[in-house]
């Protein structure tokens, strides 16, 4: 009989210790096994080109600025939003791979210089419904810009990397342009 009664009360004991720690809001994350993600395999480096279509004009653009520039020259101060045609090949009629949705703003009041925020969505093959996310400095003038890629979801969970961006084409008048995403992505 003593043995029940000391046995209900450890039990009882374990319980208020497991609920008081569990509802206490101090320990509301934990540690789990990488295995459970699938990361503790080695990580990929996977890389792919794809071109970036800023269409301004006509009657269907892709890229409308929603706040113009402070200062024209540079486009200081002037943000973009973009639901850019990412294609496989230089032609925008090739190969539809996903959407570059996100902003640029001009972020430089000497020169051209963007702050790029954009997520390029890919919508073929096996990376259909995945995205990443491309944060950073873009000087358009430049021949070749890199810019950090943040993070990514889907199969690209845990993606690390970096993008170079070299303009294939720019029309003058209107400003279209064509760039050239050369994408190094580090994932799982
Ligand atoms: C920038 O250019 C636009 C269009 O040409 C013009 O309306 C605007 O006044 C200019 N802004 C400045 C600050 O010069
Ligand atoms: C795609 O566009 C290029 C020029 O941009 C043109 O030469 C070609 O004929 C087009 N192809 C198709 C299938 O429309
Ligand atoms: C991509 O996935 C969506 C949603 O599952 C589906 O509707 C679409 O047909 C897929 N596209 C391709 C090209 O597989």
């Amino acid at each position: 009989m003593a043995k029940v009664i000391i046995f209900l009360a450890v039990q009882i004991l374990l319980l208020t210790i497991v609920s008081s720690t569990g509802d206490d809001g101090e320990n509301f994350a934990r540690t789990i096994d990488r295995k459970l993600l699938g990361l503790h395999r080695k990580e990929k480096l996977t890389h792919f080109k794809v071109y970036w279509h800023d269409i301004l004009s006509g009657p269907n653009p892709s890229s409308i600025m929603i706040q113009p520039p402070i200062t024209n020259s540079t486009y200081f101060g002037g943000i973009n939003m973009i639901d850019n045609a990412l294609t496989a090949k230089v032609t925008r009629n090739s190969t539809l791979l996903g959407q570059a949705q996100g902003i640029y703003a001009g972020a430089a009041q000497k020169e051209l210089g963007f702050l790029m925020a954009m997520n390029f969505a890919f919508k073929r093959g096996k990376y259909n419904g995945s995205t990443i996310t491309i944060l950073g400095r873009n000087t358009a003038m430049s021949e070749v810009r890199e810019m950090p890629i943040v993070g990514g979801s889907g199969l690209f969970r845990f993606a690390r990397g970096y993008v170079e961006a070299r303009t294939k084409w720019v029309d003058l008048k209107t400003l279209d342009a064509t760039v050239e995403y050369s994408c190094y992505v580090l994932h799982y």
